[in-house]
């Protein structure tokens, strides 16, 4: 088997990125270890950035997005019981976010990628890079228990945090940057009307709390809780309890509730490797880099990676071009960096720490009202929060 360019992993990083290379007219393979039924139903992020949405919806695969996204002029701030309104429209010019979940990205692009004839081939197993420094890298792997081989000229490493790409480097070869935080979100997914038109990032004493949702009947809440939480500990009566007291208001604010349809764990971490390119392997997405939720970004670096990613390899494959490629890691680096920095900088200002004091409270809280006063200050939120176009 052949093809121009190897793709392994068809989350949002590697389906797009074969999408775009299928408009430059270029040929890829995409490989993905779990079932389309499974990444199809993965429920994780929720808030497309302005360029995300422009660029799928360029790329001609944002119909859907556009009829059912639900665009976002502001987001609220509450703590002590109050909320403030960051408007992030009038703070950036017009730009907005859209609500519009990630597995309906996902849904999306496959359906692109099967319409097209484009080949996509799920439940593999034992994916493998080899040759990663010659001219032709190959993949390995096996598939309905017979073993294949992918030759192709570059291999796109989309397969996540936890997938092989990046451990195919050899060891010594990549710098490893990484913080871990002390705490997790618990998510929910509960069938009730959003409570507020708005996301909702909520600090409290007891600690973090976020509301924000799917769709005019779908809600998405989150709560901080212990790094080690067991997910059992955590009723829905448990849950629906901790919510109200972290969101309440002075005011006669009400928090919809509903039977809970998805419940899950995610740990909070700050990590990046450098550089993002070995010989004629390209890491894009989350196997290159990870950011706590609280500033929205996971999913938006992943698709900021691949746009400049097509380019290049596009530049390459039309006459030979190796600048787009040779510069890949340093431009997308810049954007990790800004984003890294901006994920760490919410996450800081929205949770309790453990072992905090006082004093730290008190920070916080001068900042949130600060964030929440001072133009500046909220263009800076707003800014990095619909995404920057030029970092
Ligand atoms: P992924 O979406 O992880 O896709 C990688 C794909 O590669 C997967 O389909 C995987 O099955 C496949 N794969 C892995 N290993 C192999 C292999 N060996 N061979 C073949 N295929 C392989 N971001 C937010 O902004 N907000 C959130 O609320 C949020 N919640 C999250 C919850 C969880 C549990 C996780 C893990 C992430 C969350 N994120 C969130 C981050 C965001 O979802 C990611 O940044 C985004 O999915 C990155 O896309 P990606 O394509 O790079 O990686
Ligand atoms: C979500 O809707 O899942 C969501 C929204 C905002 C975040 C993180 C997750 O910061």
């Amino acid at each position: 088997m052949d093809t121009q360019v190897g793709i392994v992993g068809a989350g949002p990083a590697g389906l797009l990125l074969a999408h775009l290379l299928r408009l430059q007219g270029i040929e890829s393979v995409v490989l993905e270890a779990r079932s389309r039924e499974y990444v199809e139903a993965r429920v994780r992020a929720g808030v497309l950035e302005q360029g995300t949405v422009d660029l799928l919806v360029e790329a001609g695969v944002g119909d859907r997005l556009r009829r059912e996204g639900l665009v976002h002029h502001g987001l609220e701030l509450r703590f002590d019981g109050q909320g403030h309104r960051i408007d992030l429209s009038d703070l950036t010019g017009g730009r907005a976010i859209t609500v519009y979940g990630q597995q309906e990205v996902v849904k999306d692009l496959i359906a692109a990628r099967l319409d097209a004839g484009g080949e996509l081939l799920f439940e593999v197993e034992d994916v493998t890079l080899h040759d990663l420094e010659g001219e032709e890298p190959a993949v390995r792997f096996r598939r309905d228990g017979a073993d294949h081989e992918l030759r192709c000229a570059f291999v796109a490493g989309c397969d996540g945090f936890h997938g092989v790409c990046r451990e195919a480097i050899p060891a010594g070869t990549l710098s490893v940057f990484e913080r871990e935080y002390p705490f997790a979100w618990l998510g929910i997914l509960a069938e009730v009307a959003p409570s507020s038109e708005e996301l909702i990032y909520c600090y409290h004493e007891r600690g973090f709390a976020l509301h924000s949702m799917r769709s005019p009947r779908l809600t998405r809440l989150y709560l901080q809780c212990a790094p080690d939480e067991e997910i059992d500990a955590w009723p829905d009566a448990r849950i629906w309890e901790e919510l109200r007291t972290r969101l309440a208001t002075g005011g006669g604010w009400t928090l919809g509730e509903g039977p809970i349809v998805e419940k899950g764990i995610t740990p909070m971490r700050s990590f990046v490797v450098e550089p993002l390119r070995h010989g004629r392997l390209f890491l894009a997405g989350d196997s290159a880099h990870i950011v706590p939720p609280t500033g929205a970004k996971g999913l938006n670096l992943a698709v900021a990676d691949v746009r400049v990613l097509s380019d290049a390899l596009g530049r390459w494959f039309a006459g030979g071009d190796p600048s787009g490629l040779d510069a890949y890691s340093d431009t997308c680096l810049r954007r990790v960096w800004r984003v890294q920095h901006f994920s760490w900088w919410m996450t800081s200002m929205l949770h309790r720490f453990p072992g905090d004091d006082p004093f730290d409270g008190r920070l916080q809280r001068s900042q949130l009202r600060y964030v929440s006063s001072s133009r500046a200050a909220a263009t800076t939120l707003a800014e990095n929060y619909v995404g920057l176009e030029l970092v």
